[in-house]
Protein backbone atom coordinates (compact mmCIF):
# COMPACT_ATOMS: atom_id res chain seq x y z
CA UNK A 1 0.00 0.00 0.00
CA UNK A 2 1.07 3.21 -0.86
CA UNK A 3 2.62 5.41 1.95
CA UNK A 4 0.58 8.50 3.40
CA UNK A 5 3.25 11.63 3.63
CA UNK A 6 2.75 14.38 4.74
CA UNK A 7 4.73 17.68 4.37
CA UNK A 8 4.93 19.73 7.27
CA UNK A 9 6.00 23.59 5.76
CA UNK A 10 6.88 25.65 8.83
CA UNK A 11 8.21 29.40 9.09
CA UNK A 12 9.87 28.74 12.28
CA UNK A 13 13.43 27.60 12.53
CA UNK A 14 12.37 24.12 14.71
CA UNK A 15 8.89 22.93 12.95
CA UNK A 16 6.24 22.88 15.67
CA UNK A 17 6.92 19.39 17.75
CA UNK A 18 3.11 19.58 18.37
CA UNK A 19 2.02 19.66 14.66
CA UNK A 20 4.27 16.78 14.13
CA UNK A 21 3.11 14.58 16.97
CA UNK A 22 -0.44 15.00 16.10
CA UNK A 23 0.25 14.21 12.52
CA UNK A 24 2.27 10.84 13.45
CA UNK A 25 -0.97 10.06 15.81
CA UNK A 26 -3.09 10.77 13.05
CA UNK A 27 -1.49 7.55 11.33
CA UNK A 28 0.93 9.54 8.97
CA UNK A 29 3.66 6.98 7.77
CA UNK A 30 6.24 9.42 6.79
CA UNK A 31 6.44 12.87 8.02
CA UNK A 32 8.70 15.48 6.21
CA UNK A 33 9.16 18.18 8.52
CA UNK A 34 10.30 21.54 6.84
CA UNK A 35 11.27 24.83 8.92
CA UNK A 36 12.39 28.09 8.46
CA UNK A 37 10.70 27.77 5.05
CA UNK A 38 10.73 31.06 2.97
CA UNK A 39 7.87 31.83 1.01
CA UNK A 40 9.96 32.20 -2.57
CA UNK A 41 10.87 27.91 -1.19
CA UNK A 42 7.25 26.92 -1.33
CA UNK A 43 6.54 26.47 -4.66
CA UNK A 44 9.24 24.17 -5.71
CA UNK A 45 8.40 22.13 -2.18
CA UNK A 46 4.98 21.84 -3.25
CA UNK A 47 5.91 20.74 -7.14
CA UNK A 48 8.11 17.87 -5.41
CA UNK A 49 5.07 16.15 -3.91
CA UNK A 50 2.58 16.92 -7.10
CA UNK A 51 5.31 15.48 -9.25
CA UNK A 52 5.96 12.59 -7.83
CA UNK A 53 2.99 10.39 -7.68
CA UNK A 54 0.64 10.05 -10.34
CA UNK A 55 -3.25 9.01 -10.47
CA UNK A 56 -4.97 8.04 -7.31
CA UNK A 57 -1.55 8.06 -5.25
CA UNK A 58 -1.79 11.37 -5.29
CA UNK A 59 -4.06 11.32 -2.59
CA UNK A 60 -1.22 10.06 -0.05
CA UNK A 61 0.49 12.97 -0.26
CA UNK A 62 -0.65 16.07 1.71
CA UNK A 63 0.70 18.97 3.18
CA UNK A 64 0.28 20.99 6.68
CA UNK A 65 0.97 24.57 7.14
CA UNK A 66 1.86 25.89 10.30
CA UNK A 67 4.26 28.08 12.06
CA UNK A 68 4.08 30.60 15.30
CA UNK A 69 3.15 33.45 12.42
CA UNK A 70 -0.11 33.19 10.96
CA UNK A 71 0.38 36.05 8.07
CA UNK A 72 3.19 34.29 6.79
CA UNK A 73 1.17 30.70 6.94
CA UNK A 74 -1.56 32.39 5.14
CA UNK A 75 1.17 33.66 2.47
CA UNK A 76 2.50 30.14 2.05
CA UNK A 77 -0.78 28.52 2.16
CA UNK A 78 -1.98 30.72 -0.55
CA UNK A 79 1.62 29.75 -2.66
CA UNK A 80 0.84 26.42 -2.20
CA UNK A 81 -2.55 26.74 -4.39
CA UNK A 82 -1.18 28.97 -6.87
CA UNK A 83 1.32 26.14 -7.33
CA UNK A 84 -1.34 23.25 -8.10
CA UNK A 85 -2.85 22.96 -11.58
CA UNK A 86 -6.40 21.31 -12.67
CA UNK A 87 -6.54 17.83 -10.81
CA UNK A 88 -2.63 17.45 -10.27
CA UNK A 89 -2.78 19.23 -6.74
CA UNK A 90 -2.74 17.78 -3.32
CA UNK A 91 -4.70 17.72 -0.15
CA UNK A 92 -3.44 21.02 2.15
CA UNK A 93 -4.41 22.24 5.49
CA UNK A 94 -3.60 25.51 7.93
CA UNK A 95 -3.30 25.35 11.15
CA UNK A 96 -0.40 28.02 12.30
CA UNK A 97 -0.95 28.55 15.73
CA UNK A 98 -3.14 26.01 16.12
CA UNK A 99 -5.62 29.05 14.96
CA UNK A 100 -8.00 26.97 12.93
CA UNK A 101 -8.98 24.02 15.14
CA UNK A 102 -8.82 26.29 18.15
CA UNK A 103 -11.58 28.54 16.78
CA UNK A 104 -13.32 26.07 15.78
CA UNK A 105 -13.18 24.32 18.87
CA UNK A 106 -14.30 27.11 20.54
CA UNK A 107 -17.52 27.54 18.64
CA UNK A 108 -18.36 24.55 18.05
CA UNK A 109 -18.38 23.77 22.26
CA UNK A 110 -20.72 27.56 22.11
CA UNK A 111 -23.31 25.89 19.99
CA UNK A 112 -23.77 23.28 22.57
CA UNK A 113 -25.34 25.59 25.01
CA UNK A 114 -26.79 27.91 22.34
CA UNK A 115 -28.27 28.02 19.12
CA UNK A 116 -25.57 30.43 17.43
CA UNK A 117 -28.09 31.64 14.81
CA UNK A 118 -29.60 34.91 16.34
CA UNK A 119 -27.13 35.02 19.35
CA UNK A 120 -25.32 37.92 20.39
CA UNK A 121 -21.44 36.43 20.30
CA UNK A 122 -18.93 38.81 21.61
CA UNK A 123 -15.44 37.98 20.82
CA UNK A 124 -13.12 39.82 23.24
CA UNK A 125 -9.14 39.95 21.69
CA UNK A 126 -11.05 39.51 18.44
CA UNK A 127 -7.94 41.09 16.13
CA UNK A 128 -5.64 38.49 16.82
CA UNK A 129 -5.41 35.38 14.32
CA UNK A 130 -8.03 32.82 16.63
CA UNK A 131 -10.30 35.83 17.24
CA UNK A 132 -11.12 36.90 13.84
CA UNK A 133 -11.59 33.21 13.13
CA UNK A 134 -14.01 32.72 15.72
CA UNK A 135 -15.80 35.60 14.29
CA UNK A 136 -16.07 34.67 11.38
CA UNK A 137 -16.96 31.18 11.91
CA UNK A 138 -19.73 32.78 14.13
CA UNK A 139 -20.70 35.28 11.53
CA UNK A 140 -20.76 31.78 8.90
CA UNK A 141 -23.41 30.60 11.02
CA UNK A 142 -25.49 33.63 11.73
CA UNK A 143 -24.53 35.08 15.08
CA UNK A 144 -24.30 38.37 15.69
CA UNK A 145 -21.04 39.35 16.15
CA UNK A 146 -18.88 42.10 18.18
CA UNK A 147 -15.62 42.29 17.33
CA UNK A 148 -13.92 43.46 20.11
CA UNK A 149 -10.37 45.08 20.75
CA UNK A 150 -8.31 47.83 22.76
CA UNK A 151 -8.44 50.15 19.91
CA UNK A 152 -11.30 51.21 17.35
CA UNK A 153 -8.80 50.99 14.61
CA UNK A 154 -7.86 47.43 15.04
CA UNK A 155 -11.00 46.55 15.13
CA UNK A 156 -12.53 47.66 12.03
CA UNK A 157 -9.40 46.55 10.41
CA UNK A 158 -10.21 43.11 11.33
CA UNK A 159 -13.73 43.89 10.08
CA UNK A 160 -13.46 44.57 6.76
CA UNK A 161 -10.95 41.78 6.21
CA UNK A 162 -13.18 39.12 7.45
CA UNK A 163 -16.42 40.75 5.82
CA UNK A 164 -13.91 41.08 2.61
CA UNK A 165 -13.05 36.87 2.98
CA UNK A 166 -16.45 36.03 3.27
CA UNK A 167 -18.85 38.37 1.01
CA UNK A 168 -20.48 39.07 4.65
CA UNK A 169 -20.93 42.05 6.30
CA UNK A 170 -22.28 40.90 10.13
CA UNK A 171 -19.28 41.81 12.02
CA UNK A 172 -19.08 44.65 14.31
CA UNK A 173 -16.25 46.45 15.56
CA UNK A 174 -16.26 47.72 18.80
CA UNK A 175 -13.55 49.67 20.80
CA UNK A 176 -13.31 48.60 24.78
CA UNK A 177 -10.44 50.91 26.23
CA UNK A 178 -12.15 51.07 29.43
CA UNK A 179 -14.59 49.34 31.20
CA UNK A 180 -17.63 51.56 30.82
CA UNK A 181 -17.07 50.56 26.98
CA UNK A 182 -16.56 46.72 27.40
CA UNK A 183 -19.59 46.35 29.76
CA UNK A 184 -21.63 48.37 26.93
CA UNK A 185 -20.31 45.64 24.08
CA UNK A 186 -21.37 42.72 26.72
CA UNK A 187 -24.82 43.67 26.90
CA UNK A 188 -27.08 41.44 26.22
CA UNK A 189 -24.34 38.72 24.97
CA UNK A 190 -25.78 35.01 24.88
CA UNK A 191 -21.88 33.96 23.69
CA UNK A 192 -18.54 35.43 25.06
CA UNK A 193 -15.49 34.22 23.89
CA UNK A 194 -12.10 35.51 25.17
CA UNK A 195 -9.04 35.33 22.53
CA UNK A 196 -7.09 37.62 24.24
CA UNK A 197 -2.97 37.41 24.47
CA UNK A 198 -1.66 34.56 26.31
CA UNK A 199 -1.64 36.00 30.33
CA UNK A 200 -4.10 39.17 29.87
CA UNK A 201 -7.59 39.49 32.01
CA UNK A 202 -9.90 41.42 29.25
CA UNK A 203 -12.64 41.11 31.62
CA UNK A 204 -13.01 40.34 35.34
CA UNK A 205 -15.33 37.70 36.99
CA UNK A 206 -18.46 40.32 38.54
CA UNK A 207 -18.71 41.66 35.05
CA UNK A 208 -18.97 38.14 33.63
CA UNK A 209 -21.34 37.23 36.42
CA UNK A 210 -23.81 40.00 36.02
CA UNK A 211 -24.61 39.09 32.20
CA UNK A 212 -28.12 38.25 32.66
CA UNK A 213 -28.48 36.84 28.99
CA UNK A 214 -24.90 35.08 28.92
CA UNK A 215 -25.58 31.37 28.26
CA UNK A 216 -21.85 30.31 27.22
CA UNK A 217 -18.44 31.72 28.60
CA UNK A 218 -15.28 30.15 26.71
CA UNK A 219 -11.82 31.35 27.41
CA UNK A 220 -9.49 30.52 25.01
CA UNK A 221 -5.96 31.85 26.60
CA UNK A 222 -4.29 29.20 29.24
CA UNK A 223 -1.59 31.53 30.77
CA UNK A 224 -2.69 32.87 34.37
CA UNK A 225 -4.23 35.05 34.98
CA UNK A 226 -7.44 34.13 33.31
CA UNK A 227 -8.83 36.06 30.19
CA UNK A 228 -12.10 36.51 31.51
CA UNK A 229 -12.22 35.84 35.02
CA UNK A 230 -13.53 33.04 37.14
CA UNK A 231 -12.86 30.87 34.43
CA UNK A 232 -10.73 27.90 35.14
CA UNK A 233 -8.49 26.22 32.49
CA UNK A 234 -9.95 23.14 32.62
CA UNK A 235 -13.59 23.92 32.97
CA UNK A 236 -15.97 22.06 30.91
CA UNK A 237 -19.61 23.38 31.04
CA UNK A 238 -18.92 24.60 34.55
CA UNK A 239 -21.71 26.73 35.61
CA UNK A 240 -20.48 30.74 36.19
CA UNK A 241 -22.97 33.15 36.60
CA UNK A 242 -26.00 33.04 34.38
CA UNK A 243 -23.70 30.83 31.87
CA UNK A 244 -21.60 27.81 31.59
CA UNK A 245 -17.98 28.14 31.05
CA UNK A 246 -15.06 26.52 29.32
CA UNK A 247 -10.90 27.17 30.09
CA UNK A 248 -8.48 26.39 27.38
CA UNK A 249 -8.01 23.12 28.23
CA UNK A 250 -11.92 22.33 28.33
CA UNK A 251 -12.14 23.00 25.36
CA UNK A 252 -8.85 21.11 24.07
CA UNK A 253 -10.38 17.46 23.50
CA UNK A 254 -12.27 18.73 20.91
CA UNK A 255 -9.70 20.99 19.67
CA UNK A 256 -7.15 17.76 19.50
CA UNK A 257 -10.08 15.39 18.01
CA UNK A 258 -10.73 18.56 15.15
CA UNK A 259 -7.19 17.95 14.52
CA UNK A 260 -6.35 14.20 13.77
CA UNK A 261 -9.31 14.10 11.90
CA UNK A 262 -9.03 17.20 9.67
CA UNK A 263 -5.25 15.68 9.17
CA UNK A 264 -6.71 12.51 8.61
CA UNK A 265 -9.25 13.59 5.78
CA UNK A 266 -6.37 14.85 3.55
CA UNK A 267 -6.06 11.99 2.53
CA UNK A 268 -9.34 11.03 1.66
CA UNK A 269 -8.40 12.87 -2.25
CA UNK A 270 -5.81 15.14 -3.70
CA UNK A 271 -7.84 18.36 -3.19
CA UNK A 272 -8.94 18.82 0.19
CA UNK A 273 -8.12 22.74 1.27
CA UNK A 274 -8.81 22.61 4.95
CA UNK A 275 -9.12 26.21 6.30
CA UNK A 276 -11.49 27.77 8.95
CA UNK A 277 -14.63 26.95 7.68
CA UNK A 278 -13.16 23.59 6.06
CA UNK A 279 -11.71 22.98 9.79
CA UNK A 280 -15.18 24.04 11.56
CA UNK A 281 -17.39 21.59 9.67
CA UNK A 282 -14.78 18.82 10.80
CA UNK A 283 -15.43 19.75 14.48
CA UNK A 284 -18.71 20.22 13.87
CA UNK A 285 -19.43 16.97 13.02
CA UNK A 286 -17.07 15.53 15.88
CA UNK A 287 -19.43 17.51 18.17
N1 LIG B 1 -5.73 26.11 23.52
C1 LIG B 1 -5.01 26.16 22.42
O1 LIG B 1 -4.65 25.14 21.88
C2 LIG B 1 -4.65 27.48 21.83
C3 LIG B 1 -4.15 27.54 20.53
C4 LIG B 1 -3.89 28.78 19.99
C5 LIG B 1 -4.07 29.94 20.77
N2 LIG B 1 -4.51 29.80 22.04
C6 LIG B 1 -4.73 30.99 22.88
O2 LIG B 1 -5.80 31.72 22.29
C7 LIG B 1 -5.60 33.11 22.56
C8 LIG B 1 -5.67 33.86 21.24
O3 LIG B 1 -4.57 33.50 20.41
P1 LIG B 1 -3.98 34.54 19.36
O4 LIG B 1 -2.76 33.94 18.79
O5 LIG B 1 -5.06 35.00 18.45
O6 LIG B 1 -3.59 35.74 20.37
P2 LIG B 1 -2.72 37.06 20.15
O7 LIG B 1 -2.64 37.36 18.69
O8 LIG B 1 -1.46 36.93 20.91
O9 LIG B 1 -3.60 38.17 20.89
C9 LIG B 1 -4.94 38.40 20.54
C10 LIG B 1 -5.32 39.83 20.86
O10 LIG B 1 -5.19 40.10 22.25
C11 LIG B 1 -5.12 41.52 22.40
N3 LIG B 1 -4.14 41.88 23.42
C12 LIG B 1 -2.79 41.72 23.35
N4 LIG B 1 -2.21 42.19 24.48
C13 LIG B 1 -3.22 42.65 25.26
C14 LIG B 1 -3.26 43.30 26.53
N5 LIG B 1 -2.15 43.51 27.24
N6 LIG B 1 -4.47 43.66 27.02
C15 LIG B 1 -5.61 43.42 26.31
N7 LIG B 1 -5.63 42.83 25.11
C16 LIG B 1 -4.45 42.46 24.59
C17 LIG B 1 -4.70 42.09 21.05
O11 LIG B 1 -5.82 42.80 20.52
P3 LIG B 1 -5.85 44.41 20.47
O12 LIG B 1 -4.44 44.90 20.47
O13 LIG B 1 -6.53 44.65 19.16
O14 LIG B 1 -6.66 44.83 21.65
C18 LIG B 1 -4.44 40.86 20.20
O15 LIG B 1 -4.77 41.02 18.83
C19 LIG B 1 -4.25 33.24 23.26
O16 LIG B 1 -4.46 33.36 24.65
C20 LIG B 1 -3.56 31.93 22.93
O17 LIG B 1 -2.61 31.56 23.91
C21 LIG B 1 -4.83 28.61 22.58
Amino acid sequence: MTKRILIQLDSDSQPSSFDSVVAIDSGVDHLLRHGRVQLSEVVPLVHGAMFTRGGDDLRNTAIFVGGSDVEVAEKMMTACRNAFFGPVRVSIMLDANGCNTTAAAAVVAAGRHVPIAGAKAVVLGGTGPVGRRVAQLLAADGASVVLASRSHDRASQACQEINEKTGEASILPFAVDNQAALESSLTDAGIVIGCGAAGVELVDQDTIQNLGQLKVAIDLNAVPPAGLGGIGVTDKAKPLGHAVAYGAIGVGGLKMKTHKAAVQSLFESNDRVLDAEEIYAIAKAIG
